[in-house]
């Protein structure tokens, strides 16, 4: 599952070209949910996590973080892979953030995530796609 928050599309950029990645791996279905709208049942039967948020003031969206605190003692999430991705308007916080969060969280990290300035750039389609893909073969 590849969840985000984006507030002006940049961060949702993100999340397609890592849900590309991960689509690119055979046998994996992918789902996109904005974290808003995000059904917690569902989530739980997702067999990995890309986790994307903006840098509000230094921190993930309020979107994301009501994620993690719903999951925090939610022994479904326990021991799963997952990846972290952000956007930031020049700050770049939010990664730290947000993969302290998953660590809390008892998620297993896969790789160390990414970040883009804004949208994401030609540049960084592939190490995008390879987030994805990482973690489709780590849910596996
Ligand atoms: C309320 C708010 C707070 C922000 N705070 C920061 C910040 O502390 N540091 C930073 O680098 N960018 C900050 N930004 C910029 C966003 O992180 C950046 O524009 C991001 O790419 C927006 O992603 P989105 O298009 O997915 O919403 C902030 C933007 C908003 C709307």
């Amino acid at each position: 599952m590849v969840m985000y928050h984006s507030g002006t599309g940049n961060t949702r950029k993100l999340a397609e070209l890592v849900a590309d990645g991960a689509r690119s791996v055979k046998g994996t279905e992918v789902k996109l949910v904005a974290a808003g709208e995000l059904n917690l049942a569902e989530a739980a039967k997702a067999d990995g996590y890309a986790i994307g948020s903006p840098d509000y003031f230094s921190y993930v969206a309020g979107e994301v973080k009501a994620f993690f605190d719903k999951i925090l003692n939610d022994g479904r999430f326990t021991g799963k892979p997952y990846v972290g991705f952000g956007t930031h308007g020049g700050g770049g916080k939010v990664l730290g953030v947000l993969e302290t969060l998953a660590d809390h969280c008892k998620l297993k990290k896969v790789k160390p995530g990414m970040m883009t300035k804004g949208a994401p750039a030609g540049k960084d389609a592939d190490p995008a796609r390879a987030l994805g893909q990482a973690l489709a073969q780590a849910a596996k």
